[in-house]
């Protein structure tokens, strides 16, 4: 039993995986006349509480939508900031990160400059064989692509005989995905007030709950996270079945 937001929860129905489109931070920097480099500053406070907060509670997989492969056409400055942030937390999550956490870094690591993408496939290694809660980072994520890179890779098994057409199967295909060997997520939360999925985890959502909210992920708190676990244990799923 775990305690959120006063109501008592059975560990059993708590989501599994639950992943987070962390948006809001450039409209919170605004309402505050700020630059949207301090939205994405704040934001990244609210990810690390967040990330302890599941933790604590016994998430088993969080995955959290940093940057998408869409946000690369956003201008330079803010790109390069972004980035920046990013690098800054891969150097300290080494030291700060609550030493049970697993880190996969999900994406086009191609993508990322040489430094970060050393820093990120450092911060994998160094936290590989834990045993608490997988953190996936999404960094130059796109569902599409991912699906893409995937479906490339049956295709060159396939080219050198190594398995059959009829050998592409849901397990096969989702066993080439950035999340392979992982649940696909339960729960999936998007603040900010937009009600897409924008290119986040195409495949993996098929059968996933969402819950939306208004609040901008620079004030994102622990009891919204409660929240949306406490409707989520009320909800009834029911995979195409009656
Ligand atoms: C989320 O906040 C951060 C990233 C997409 C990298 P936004 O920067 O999208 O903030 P809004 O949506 O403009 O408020
Ligand atoms: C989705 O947010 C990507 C991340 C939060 C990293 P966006 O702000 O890029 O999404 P759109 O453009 O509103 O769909
Ligand atoms: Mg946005």
């Amino acid at each position: 039993m775990i305690h959120l937001r006063k109501k008592t929860v059975d560990m059993a129905c708590l989501p599994k995986h639950i992943a987070i489109i962390m948006d809001g931070n450039g409209r919170w920097a605004k309402k505050r006349g700020l630059p949207r480099s301090a939205g994405h500053t704040r934001g990244a406070e609210t990810f690390k509480k967040i990330v302890r907060y599941c933790g604590e509670i016994g998430i088993s997989y969080l995955t959290v939508y940093a940057f998408s492969t869409e946000n690369w056409n956003r201008p330079r400055e803010e790109v390069d900031n972004l980035m920046h942030l990013l690098e800054e937390y891969l150097d300290k999550a080494g030291t700060e990160l609550d030493s049970r956490v697993r880190v996969r870094i999900i994406g086009e690591k191609e993508m990322l400059s040489p430094i970060l993408r050393e820093k990120a496939i450092k911060l994998e290694e160094d936290t590989k064989e834990r045993t608490g809660m997988v953190l996936n980072i999404a960094l130059s994520y796109g569902g599409r692509q991912e699906i893409l890179h995937a479906t490339r890779a049956l295709a060159e098994k396939v080219e050198r005989g190594e398995m059959k057409p009829c050998d592409i199967t849901e397990e096969t295909l989702s066993a080439e995905l950035y999340t392979a060997g992982q649940p696909d997520p339960d729960l999936i939360i998007r603040p900010s007030g937009e009600k897409r999925l924008s290119n986040f985890l195409l495949w993996q959502a098929a059968y996933a709950e969402f819950w939306y909210s208004d609040i901008l992920w620079p004030s994102f708190k622990s009891v919204h996270l409660a929240e949306a676990i406490a409707a989520f244990t009320r909800r009834e799923r029911r995979f195409g079945g009656v």
